[in-house]
């Protein structure tokens, strides 16, 4: 019998057998190559190093540092695309210069797509809940776990560090930010990211800038007056910039004030690259780069995920002058200093296993931090074990697991999404994904000796009979929200209002869990007992939240962003959605080529300028359900001895006592109001900081205030300006509960 052909199946194999020999053999010559380069001496610094890369290298070589592979469905696809390790970016490696490639995945709570790729990773508390914390060794902590879990799964660069604010609560990415307030979120996105790149990964912030609404990303236009941008939105970038030094800054979709964000020479060149001199690389939101000279004499670095201006036509564009050479070499340059910098050449990626149990514990205090007791009446909480015979949990998949953020953020949980069959994951855009971590179990675990019984609200009238029946009814309530969509309301969605209200009827002790990624409306606030808004809560989130439930952690968290009464008291109330010509259109060709091209802009006037979240709510003197800064502990604090040191960096000092029976930890804050002719809001925080204090204890607190936070944005001059006058600050637990305030002199 003739021999036959090897089953065509086979032939794969084979195929990935070869690959990886290439890769493998490619790889070690990159290594082997990159030790007797001059530029591998990394006593040189980034900037030397990449200057000397970059005289070496060919036309080709840079223009493929300045764009990524492609991705489906959003841009021409190169057959290198195969080596993306299954991330949102791959810009492919240089071998005979040493440089390896850079592999990007999104990673805000968590490294994205990890089950999809079979891997694992973490996901801790959103980003809105860190910000939760006020704990910037904390933030340090969460960038320093995403960054090793990054390298583990073979990354070296996250998309993770959002930081646009809660302008719009809205807004479905609000759960990715750090808050309304500029100095509290820039200050947490920049611990955040010194973690993250303190593993050796480059980090990135995004998405610069206003892209405070999802309706019409690609299409809108925010018109802003400029010392309210630099007071607000762009001053958490600014703080967040200057103190992490990110490789990389991702322009946005949207465009401000006329200029898409991807290529506005005024937020890329004249405020990022000049202003604040900012060192590294600016690179596209996926599919957010609309032109080529244009956008490269901007100061857009790099274009993602593929080439649609960055390659073929970038190569013609300097060979014919269009573009200066000196331009590319910027670009070039930028890319690779920030990766000099931040050691992804001297320290290649090593993949590893991903500490699991370990992972899981720093999910778990950091959301133990991050949860926000808003109501406990007649001390509810925290729940005796002792003392409690029978407890109704009731709520949506409160048996059996935690909602997470959506988009491009989602992580993975392990087995896939607690509600659907074992073994799948997000199994489209735009659906909710439950972690599998248990309210009903950790109840359970914490009162072993009380009845726990388990109701999901689908039908209120069962609940409540479940809850007349019980000592008492915890409820878990959610709200999801995704990157691509923003939230009609601020309401609970699937009449979880009714079930809340019809609990708390049948039975006066009644404690809601809120997980949420912003705000939610409470027209049931006064009915209950108590209240915790817990975020997405991630991996370990029902083990946290049932701590605080019995007490074994005493809550600390406080509000980063206001919850208001209603909608109608938002600056905006309702989100100016596309017409239907700013939207892409499916019977006109592929949407990515219409948005590339430039979608008709539609404008959205934030009127409301320096007045964004609590600034708004002070100066319409409107009064809210939980201000920012807003939470409750189990103990009590009392402030006292206020002394402000005038100067240039005026220093605010005082004291704080622990005067309850719990050990806690209290956060400070402290904001200013400024002179009448600054013109500002009533208030802005100006420093805060996280206070342990044992049961009884006293501690004197002293802050230094960054002048900066005290000054106005001129922009005659271009520059913040410290309005000479009187300065009162103000001292306490919350923005609305200031108890020490004194008024100084500043010149
Ligand atoms: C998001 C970015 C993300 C990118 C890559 C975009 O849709 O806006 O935040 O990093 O996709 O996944």
């Amino acid at each position: 019998m003739p021999l036959k052909r090897p089953p065509a199946k086979l032939c794969p194999l084979v195929a990935v057998f070869f690959l990886s020999l290439q890769c493998m053999i490619f790889r070690a010559a990159a290594q082997s190559n990159g030790k007797s380069h001059p530029w591998m001496n990394s006593s040189l610094s980034p900037d030397e190093r990449a200057s000397m890369v970059v005289k070496e290298m060919t036309l080709d070589e840079k223009i493929q540092m300045l764009h990524g592979t492609g991705m489906v469905g959003l841009s021409p696809m190169s057959p290198l695309a195969v080596h993306s390790n299954g991330g949102a970016g791959y810009v492919v490696e240089i071998p005979r210069l040493g440089i390896p490639a850079i592999q990007m995945s999104d990673a805000a709570y968590g490294v994205r797509m990890s089950g999809e790729n079979g891997r694992y990773s973490t996901a801790l508390p959103s980003c809105v809940g860190g910000a939760a914390t006020w704990d910037l060794d904390g933030g340090f902590e969460y960038g320093a776990l995403i960054g090793h879990e990054l390298r583990a799964q073979g990354y070296n660069m996250t998309l993770g560090g959002g930081v646009n604010l809660t302008r719009e609560p809205r807004n479905g990415r609000t759960f990715e930010y750090m808050g309304e307030d500029p100095v509290l979120a820039g200050k947490m996105v920049a611990s955040v990211i010194r973690g993250i790149q303190a593993q050796h990964v480059l980090g990135d912030i995004k998405h610069y800038a206003l892209n405070d609404q999802e309706s019409g990303r690609n299409a809108v236009n925010v018109n802003i007056d400029k010392r309210a941008a630099r007071e607000s939105d762009l001053l958490a970038f600014e703080i967040g910039i200057e103190e992490s030094n990110p490789a990389a800054v991702m322009c946005s979709y949207n465009r401000v004030n006329g200029d898409y964000a991807c290529e506005n020479k005024y937020l890329l060149t004249d405020l990022l690259k000049q202003d604040w001199k900012f060192r590294g690389f600016v690179l596209t939101d996926w599919g957010g780069a609309h032109s080529l000279a244009k956008a490269s004499a901007a100061g857009m670095d790099h274009e993602e995920p593929g080439w649609i201006f960055y390659g073929d036509d970038m190569k013609k564009a300097v060979e014919s002058g269009t573009v200066p050479e000196a331009e590319l070499d910027d670009h070039v340059h930028r890319i690779l200093r920030a990766m000099f910098a931040t050691s992804v050449i001297d320290d290649p990626v090593q993949r590893s296993v991903p500490d699991v149990l370990g992972g899981l514990e720093v999910a778990r205090k950091f959301e133990e931090q991050a949860i926000v007791l808003l109501k406990n009446e007649k001390s509810e909480l925290p729940l005796d074990p002792a003392k409690v015979r029978s407890i109704a949990v009731i709520g949506q998949h409160a048996d059996i697991g935690m909602i997470s953020g959506g988009g491009s953020a989602q992580v993975d949980p392990p087995v896939g999404n607690a509600i659907l069959p074992p073994g799948k994951g997000q199994t489209q855009w735009l659906e909710p994904v439950w972690f599998p971590t248990s309210p009903l179990k950790s109840i359970r675990a914490k009162a072993p000796g009380a009845k726990v019984q388990f109701d999901s609200g689908a039908d209120p009238a069962s609940a409540a009979a479940l809850a007349k029946n019980s000592d008492v009814a915890v409820v878990f309530v959610y709200q999801w929200e995704s990157e691509d969509m923003d939230l009609e309301s601020l309401a609970l969605p699937e009449n979880q209002d009714e079930l809340i209200t019809k609990v708390s009827e049948a039975n006066a002790h009644t404690v809601v869990v809120v997980e949420s990624g912003g705000p939610v409306t409470m027209p049931w606030a006064d009915k209950v007992s108590g209240i915790l808004e817990v975020w997405f809560a991630g991996s370990s989130g029902s083990d946290a939240v049932a701590n605080v439930l019995f007490g074994s952690v005493n809550p600390s968290g406080k509000l980063p962003l206001t919850f208001p009464l209603s909608e109608a008291d938002l600056p905006h109330p309702t989100i100016v959605k596309a017409p239907m010509e700013s939207r892409p259109n499916f019977m006109q060709g592929e949407p990515w080529k219409q948005i590339a091209a430039g979608l008709p802009a539609f404008q959205v006037n934030y009127d409301e300028g320096v007045k964004v979240g609590y600034k708004w709510y002070d100066a319409e003197k409107k009064p809210v359900l939980f201000p920012f800064g807003f939470g409750l502990s189990y103990t009590t604090y009392a402030y006292s001895n206020l002394k402000v040191a005038p100067g240039k960096t005026p220093k605010v000092t005082f004291t704080v006592k622990n005067t309850g029976k719990r050990d806690g930890a209290e956060i400070a804050e402290v904001y200013a109001c400024l002179p009448p002719a600054a013109s500002e809001p009533p208030k802005q925080l100006v420093g805060f900081s996280k206070v342990p204090l044992k049961a009884g204890e006293s501690k004197e607190v002293s802050i230094e205030i960054n002048p900066k936070y005290l000054s106005i944005f001129n922009v005659e001059q271009n520059g913040w300006q410290l309005v000479p006058g009187e300065y009162n600050f103000m001292v306490g637990g919350s923005s609305r509960s200031l108890p020490l305030q004194q008024t100084v002199t500043l010149n």
